[in-house]
């Protein structure tokens, strides 16, 4: 430092880690972790997810294997994602309220479009939202997203709530996969070479976040139809 310089205190002014600016780190040729890209968004993502859930409460479903899913599942849009004994499926009408699922908020809409803009995917127009609700100890087993009739559009995976470690991996199940640590607001975006790469999530840690508690909440967009 110069001797006519002032010392800068640094001061830490997102100290919390809700709290930090966005910024964007890339994790595959076409795949982008939007760091805290929704946190502008919360405040309207909330109320619009407390109506779903009234309307289509989380539901632990079983797999084609006959083991329970630890993560409570919940879909809004004009397709919501089924699972049980006879398979992986979209569905219109949400098997358990024999309703069709509740429509996808537009502020849902808007931050999946925007997000997936900002990841280099013009016109993202999706079908289905996904919504996961993990409590402590609840997983993601390493899967692809491939249930879709195309694999152009990307995939817009928004992270709320406690921190979780996202696992990135490729094209085979056995492959090396990336952690990638993910926190409220956080929105991982995929798509194109990189739209079939295995994915998962690691057993949430226990914890309290200011907003959602004892939590973590991810929405997962898609084009489906
Ligand atoms: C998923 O792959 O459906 C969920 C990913 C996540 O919870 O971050
Ligand atoms: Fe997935």
């Amino acid at each position: 430092m110069r001797s006519n310089e002032t010392p800068t205190a640094t001061v830490d002014l997102f100290a919390d880690e809700d709290q930090q600016p966005a910024r964007t780190e890339q994790i595959g040729e076409q795949s982008f972790v939007l760091r805290g890209f929704a946190l502008p968004w919360v405040e309207r993502l909330l109320p619009a997810l407390e109506k779903i859930l009234l309307a289509a409460p989380f539901r632990q479903m079983i797999t084609p294997g006959g083991f329970t899913m630890s993560v409570g599942l919940s879909s809004c849009g004009t397709l919501g994602w089924t699972t049980d004994r006879s398979g992986y499926r979209y569905t219109r009408i949400d098997p358990v309220s024999s309703q069709p699922w509740p429509a996808m908020p537009e502020v849902f809409r808007a931050l999946a479009q925007a997000a997936a803009q900002e990841a280099g995917f013009q016109h993202f127009e999706p079908d289905a939202c996904l919504i996961n609700r993990y409590l402590a100890g609840a997983k993601m087993s390493l899967h692809q997203d491939k249930d879709e009739k195309s694999y152009d559009p990307p995939i817009v995976s928004v992270s709320l709530g406690l921190p979780a470690m996202f696992l990135f991996g490729g094209f085979a199940r056995s492959d090396k996969s990336q952690r990638v640590p993910l926190f409220h607001g956080d929105i991982v975006v995929w798509g194109g070479v990189d739209r079939l790469r295995y994915h998962g999530v690691l057993p949430l840690k226990e914890g309290h976040h200011s907003q959602l508690g004892a939590q973590r909440i991810n929405f997962t967009f898609r084009t489906a139809g």
